[in-house]
C-alpha cells in the first residue's frame, strides 16, 4: 500500500458541532400547537407509556446538554425555532417562547458556542396546517413575517438555515402519506414545492437584509446514488437524473439565494437500471428503506449498515461533495452526517471515515466551512419515535438520563486535536475486524480518483 499521512490536520478556523431540531429534542412540555402535536395524537403508539424525551423546553436540559458539548470541545451547535410556539395563532407572537430560545441561545454563547439556526425542521404551527399547510399559497408571507420576527429578535445569530430537507418533506409528506400532512398527489407535491422554494426566498431575503453579516441556506438531503455499473451508460445517466430529481434540483432552484450550502448525508446505494420497475419510493419511514424506485434497485454497497439498513458508504460522501463542488462551487457546512446505532457498535468507524471523506474532499478544493454530526442527544425519530437511537449522547427517554457515548469521545479526540490522528482513533476507538477495514477504507478514501472512490 502506499505511504498515506496519518495525521490529517484541518484548518485553524474550521469549526466542529452537533445537530438538533427543536420538536425532536424539547418533548411535549409548554404550549405547542404543531402538526406534528396532532399527528402524535392520532398515532399514540409513537411514543410509549413514560417517554419524555430530552425535554429541552424545560429550563436546565437544553443548557446541561449544551454543557455536555462545551466539555466535548464543540464550536458550533444547530438548533431549531418552533414556529408553532413562537406564532401559535396567526399573527399572535408568543413572548415565552421568544424568552425560552432566547436563553438557549444565551446559554450557547456563554459556553463560546456559535448557534446555527434553522427556522423550520419540518412541522407547522396548526393555524396553517388547517389551511392547506404548503399547499396554500398564503404560507410564503406568513413564513417571510416568521422570519423577519425571529431575525429581529435575534439579530446576534448570523448562520441561518430557513427550511430543512424540502425535498424529503414534499416525497414523504405530499407525493405518500407517511408525514403530515400526509398528502398523495403530484400537483400537491408541485405546489407545496413552490412554495417551499419561495419562503425560502422570502426569508433569505429578510435575514439578510434585517442582519448585516447573516449567512443563509437550506439543509438539503442527499440520498446519493451512483450507477452499480459505472460502465454502463444508461445506468449512470439513470443514477445522474435520480440524483438531480431527489437533491441536485432544490439547490439549482435557489441557487442565487444560498450563501452556502447546508448538506445532510447519511447513506448512499448503489442503483441498478430495471425498467421493469415501476414503483418509486426514495425516503420514506426510516425504518423501511426502500429496495426499488421508478425503473430501477438499490443495491447496498460497504461494510456496514446502521440499525436502519442503511449502508455506511463514506465513499459515496466523498463523490457528493467533490460533485457539489464541482457543480455550484459554494462553502459548504456539513449540517447533518450520523447513524443510528443503539449499542454504539459502528458509530465510531462512521465518524472516523466520514471525517477523512472530509478531510480528503477539502484537499481536492472542496470548500467545507463547518461539520456538524447527527445528533447531539438521542431524540425523537419521527415515525421511529424514541427507537431510534442517532445520539452522541445516550438519553434514557424516561428517565431523562444522559450517558455519554464512546462514540462521542473519539470525536471530542477528533475536535480538541483539530485533525484526525488515523493510527492512534483506530487503535484506541475500533474493535477487532473494524480496525483492519478502516485501515483500507481510509487508505482507499485518501488515494482513489473520484471516478473510483464509490467502489470500495
Ligand atoms: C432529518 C432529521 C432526522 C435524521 C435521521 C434527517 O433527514 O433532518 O430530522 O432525525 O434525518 O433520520
Amino acid at each position: 500500500m502506499s505511504q498515506v499521512p496519518h495525521f490529517l490536520p484541518f484548518p485553524k478556523d474550521f469549526r466542529f458541532g452537533t445537530s438538533v431540531s427543536s420538536f425532536q429534542v424539547e418533548g411535549n412540555s409548554g404550549t405547542r400547537k404543531s402538526d406534528w402535536d396532532i399527528f402524535l395524537q392520532n398515532h399514540p403508539t409513537i411514543i410509549k407509556p413514560g417517554e419524555v424525551g430530552p425535554e429541552w423546553w424545560k429550563k436546565g436540559k437544553a443548557e446541561g446538554d449544551i454543557d455536555l458539548m462545551a466539555d466535548l470541545g464543540m464550536h458550533v451547535q444547530r438548533l431549531s425555532f418552533e414556529w408553532a410556539r413562537i406564532e401559535p395563532e396567526e399573527g399572535k407572537i408568543n413572548l415565552e417562547a421568544l424568552r425560552r430560545y432566547r436563553e438557549v441561545i444565551d446559554h450557547l454563547k456563554k459556553k463560546q458556542i456559535t448557534p446555527l439556526v434553522t427556522l423550520n425542521h419540518y412541522t407547522l404551527p396548526q393555524w396553517i396546517a388547517k389551511k392547506g399547510s404548503w399547499e396554500n399559497p398564503k404560507i410564503v408571507e406568513a413564513f417571510e413575517k416568521y422570519a423577519s420576527v425571529v431575525a429581529y429578535e435575534f439579530g446576534d445569530v448570523t448562520t441561518w438555515l430557513t427550511l430543512n430537507e424540502p425535498g424529503v418533506l414534499i416525497e414523504i409528506g405530499y407525493l405518500l402519506p407517511y408525514f403530515p400532512p400526509q398528502r398523495v398527489g403530484l400537483a400537491a407535491a408541485n405546489t407545496a414545492r413552490t412554495n417551499m422554494l419561495n419562503a425560502h426566498r422570502r426569508a433569505y431575503t429578510v435575514l439578510k437584509k434585517r442582519i448585516l453579516n447573516a449567512s443563509v441556506s437550506m439543509a438539503f438531503a442527499f440520498r446519493w446514488y451512483r450507477p452499480e455499473n459505472p460502465y454502463n451508460f444508461f445506468e449512470t445517466q439513470y443514477a445522474n437524473v435520480v440524483d438531480y430529481f431527489d437533491s441536485l434540483n432544490y439547490i439549482e432552484a435557489v441557487k442565487d439565494k444560498l450563501d452556502f450550502i447546508g448538506c445532510n448525508f447519511y447513506a448512499g446505494y448503489f442503483l441498478h437500471f430495471n425498467p421493469s420497475t415501476i414503483r418509486f419510493r426514495l425516503h420514506g419511514p426510516a425504518s423501511k428503506p426502500p429496495k426499488t424506485i421508478l425503473f430501477g434497485e438499490l443495491r447496498k454497497a460497504g461494510a456496514y449498515t446502521s440499525d436502519l439498513g442503511a449502508p455506511i458508504v463514506p465513499g459515496f460522501f466523498l463523490e457528493l461533495l467533490l460533485t457539489l463542488k464541482k457543480r455550484f462551487d459554494k462553502p459548504i457546512i456539513i449540517t447533518e452526517n450520523g447513524i443510528a446505532d443503539r449499542r454504539d457498535y459502528h458509530r465510531s468507524f462512521y465518524y472516523l471515515t466520514h471525517l477523512v471523506a472530509v478531510w480528503r474532499a477539502m484537499q481536492q478544493g472542496v470548500d467545507i466551512r463547518q461539520y456538524l454530526a447527527w445528533s447531539t442527544i438521542d431524540n425523537l425519530e419521527w415515525l421511529e419515535g424514541y427507537a431510534e437511537e442517532f445520539g452522541l449522547v445516550h438519553v434514557d427517554q424516561v428517565s431523562g438520563k444522559r450517558t455519554v457515548r464512546k462514540s462521542a469521545h473519539l470525536y471530542r479526540d477528533i475536535v480538541k486535536a483539530n485533525g484526525i490522528d488515523t493510527k492512534a482513533l483506530i487503535t484506541k476507538y475500533l474493535q477487532g475486524e473494524q480496525q483492519e477495514k478502516a485501515e483500507l477504507l481510509i487508505h482507499h478514501l485518501l488515494t482513489k480518483h473520484k471516478s473510483e472512490i464509490v467502489a470500495e
